[in-house]
């Protein structure tokens, strides 16, 4: 097989419940609908991304966490499972993989494991999405290592919107010493909520602020509850019901991502 020009892209924000996981399976699922080739890395012990993948989190099936402890026991290839959807592939997560954030600390190349597993693969899709768990650990460090890009999804909530600049800081920090091809692709607006006052204020935040006004996507993906039960039975949203808002806002997000051409370092806010 020819080897793609691959976009692999961190979701990535340090606080928990922004919509992290949700936009990674249903951005994955949006973009094999444009007919791009998609794997899905869940590197979250939660394991959202893989429940919400349609696929139970297992202990005979061999996960993410064996790829990147044990001096890689599995092969990539082993571990790359199909989901029911053409053109989506899934690295599934595991409960062990809370346990890989401090066995990693003693690890040699601890910061390299998941890009150096995943290089045999890497060429064959489109697009790597990693979802990632709600806190600035080592797990994290080795999607930002491997990235090429990180979308942010951000909650129209000003607690979200002040996490930002942390986050920026760390794309920073990642960038000068371990990734200097890591790029912020963009800052999602998530369950946007435009009757709400609060929606709106930290809307205008994000679109005239200095530091993030370039960032911010076009489209913002819109509160709705069939997300949510999308989730809850293992389907993205926009296979579950295709004329919702979310699979709307997904497909719209998706599109948008397939023809934003530029990616900005972190740094780029301070010189807008
Ligand atoms: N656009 C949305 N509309 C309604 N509910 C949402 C939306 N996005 C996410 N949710 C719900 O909010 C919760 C947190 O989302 P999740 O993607 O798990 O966040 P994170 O991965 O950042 O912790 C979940 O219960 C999810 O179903
Ligand atoms: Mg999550």
């Amino acid at each position: 097989m020819a080897k793609k020009k691959t976009r692999a892209i961190a979701v990535a924000n340090e606080k928990g419940g922004v919509g992290k996981t949700v936009t990674v399976i249903n951005l994955a699922a949006a973009l094999t609908m444009a007919n791009q080739s998609v794997l899905v890395v869940d590197m979250d012990p939660q394991a959202n991304a893989t429940r919400g993948l349609g696929i139970l989190p297992d202990d005979e099936l061999p996960s993410v966490y064996d790829l990147i402890m044990n001096n890689g026991r599995k092969a990539v290839e082993e571990t790359v499972l199909s989901t029911q959807w053409d053109g989506l592939h899934l690295i599934p997560s595991h409960v062990d993989l809370s346990g890989a954030e401090v066995e990693l600390v003693e690890a040699e190349g601890r910061e390299n494991r998941l890009k150096d597993a995943l290089a045999p693969v890497a060429g064959n899709y489109d697009f790597i999405l990693m979802d990632t768990p709600p806190s600035l650990s080592l797990l994290t460090v080795n999607v930002f290592s491997f990235a090429s890009e990180v979308l942010v999804p951000c909650q129209t909530h000003p607690y979200a919107f002040g996490a930002l600049a942390e986050l920026f800081d760390t794309v920073d920090a990642v960038r000068e010493e371990i990734n200097p091809g890591l790029y912020i692709t963009g800052i999602v607006p998530t369950m946007v909520d435009l009757r709400t006052r609060v929606a709106n204020v930290v809307m205008d935040q994000l679109k005239t602020d200095i530091r993030y006004r370039k960032l911010v996507f076009d489209t913002a993906i819109r509160s709705n509850t069939t997300i949510a039960e999308s989730a809850e039975v293992g389907k993205p949203v926009v296979f579950y019901r295709r004329s919702s808002y979310g699979a709307i806002d997904y497909n719209r997000l998706a599109d948008e991502l397939l023809t934003r051409k530029h990616a900005w370092p972190a740094s780029i806010r301070l010189k807008a």
